[in-house]
């Protein structure tokens, strides 16, 4: 592994006031020691971590990492007194683990919620630059000196200022180098690298990155892991495993409409239906199985079945709902989702539904592993339904992220 990640996370967290040190406090369910170390297990890039950890907590530390990190990826060393401290020991167990590490990264459990995109880009940025890398983000506020009291003797140019985050990526080898040079007292690691006469760059941070210290932090990030939980984005933006103890869930509704062709034959609900006019389309016209795709797509945030499906592409040109149904599962599956349920409703002169009504939902719950509810009707002679010129289903999906629940701590390599 040639990138090894320091996680601090042994300070007492005096400012927070909780009754657990601070990496050990609860952020919706998991502490924010979890939450830091399952941003970085989704890393793509396979690295090697070091969690400094309170010395009366060594053993929960243990547990957490050997739950979100695979066997041999992470291991737990005992904190100092000062930040600088922790860095330390980090850096001295990362250089003993043997690996041949060029790059490291140094985070504070405290940003529970970093995003695992941070820690790539500051450790892309590191070896394109070999400068000091820090995530950091404009500065919002005015910003003003004083004379240590009252009294007002500047107001710094805001845009020259920048707020400064974690982690914070070197080259290993200058990094260890100016770590053993430095004196005491930095709180930060890029001053130490920058005090031994190193370039310093920064790139892009996140609010999400926030450093909890104070009840009001622990209360914003909550607000930020609920808001990742609920608009959770397919591209796997918000789909973070350290945003939230329960799963997201996410309702989508889908309608589809066919015209009866008597030449053809009838499928719906993905059974044949026999002495029953068929239904127009390019596919089989199953209009049940269709509705019940654009429900599940709607419901991912993934489009819908026009777009996803296309007419020219030639596996689903005469397909049956099935196929349909299969291919809408891998999209969600893909994208972290799982089906929570689907009810349909079909409002159809034709065929008489009632009586396959429980092996229709029997057969859709089966393809779909969730329950499957389809209710009919007719629509009492009015409109095209009634004229009995065609068919139409509107179905609604529940679905939630996989990616949310607790299960997503577990080893993912
Ligand atoms: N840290 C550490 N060892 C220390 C002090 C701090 O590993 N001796 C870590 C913290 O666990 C935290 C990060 O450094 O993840 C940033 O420190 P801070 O936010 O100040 O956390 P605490 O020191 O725990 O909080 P406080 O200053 O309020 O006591
Ligand atoms: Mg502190």
């Amino acid at each position: 592994m040639r990138l090894g990640i320091v996680v601090v996370a042994a300070g007492s967290g005096t400012r927070l006031g909780a009754s657990e040190p601070k990496a050990f406090v609860s952020l919706r369910g998991v502490t924010l020691l979890e939450h830091a170390l399952t941003a970085i297990a989704r890393l793509d890039e396979e690295a090697r971590v070091v969690v400094v950890a309170p010395s009366i907590r060594l053993d929960a530390a243990r547990d957490i990492v050997d739950r979100v990190l695979a066997p041999g990826y992470g291991s737990v060393v005992r904190g100092g007194t000062e930040r600088q401290d922790s860095v330390a020991a980090g850096i001295a167990a990362l250089a003993e683990s043997g690996e041949p590490i060029d790059t490291v990264l140094i985070h504070d459990a405290a940003r529970a919620l970093t995003p695992t995109a941070v820690f790539a880009r500051v450790a892309a940025t590191v070896r394109d630059t070999s400068a000091g890398v820090i995530p950091a983000l404009p500065m919002v506020d005015t910003v003003a000196t004083t004379d240590g009291g009252d009294a007002i003797t500047g107001v710094a140019d805001r845009s020259r200022l920048a707020v400064l985050q974690t982690p914070q990526g070197f080259p290993f080898a200058a990094y260890r180098e100016a770590i053993a040079a430095a004196e005491a007292g930095h709180t930060d690691d890029t001053s130490v690298f920058a005090a031994a006469g190193h370039p310093v760059v920064t790139v892009a941070g996140d609010e999400a990155a926030l450093k909890i210290t104070t009840p009001w932090d622990l209360r914003r990030a909550e607000l930020i892991a609920d808001e990742r939980a609920l608009v959770s984005a397919p591209d796997g933006g918000g789909r973070d495993a350290s945003a939230t103890a329960g799963p997201a869930l996410r309702t989508g509704v889908g309608v589809d409409v066919h015209a009866y062709d008597e030449t053809a034959e009838c499928w719906l609900g993905g059974l044949f239906w026999p002495n029953e006019p068929g239904l127009a389309g390019h596919s089989d016209g199953d209009t049940v199985s269709h509705a019940i795709c654009d429900a599940l797509l709607s419901a991912a945030g993934l489009g819908d079945i026009g777009s996803r499906f296309g007419v020219d592409d030639p596996r689903f040109a005469d397909a049956r709902g099935e196929v349909f149904l299969t291919a809408t599962l891998e999209l969600l599956a893909d994208a972290g989702y799982r089906v929570e349920n689907v009810a349909v409703q079909l409002v159809a002169a034709r065929p008489r539904f009632a009586p396959r009504r429980v092996e229709v939902e029997q057969h859709l719950s089966a393809i779909l592993g969730a329950p499957v509810s389809v209710a009919a009707t007719t629509s009492d002679g009015l409109g095209f339904t009634g004229r009995a010129e065609g068919v139409t289903a509107i179905a609604t999906a529940l679905v939630s992220c996989a990616a949310a629940d607790s299960s997503a701590a577990e080893p993912r390599r």
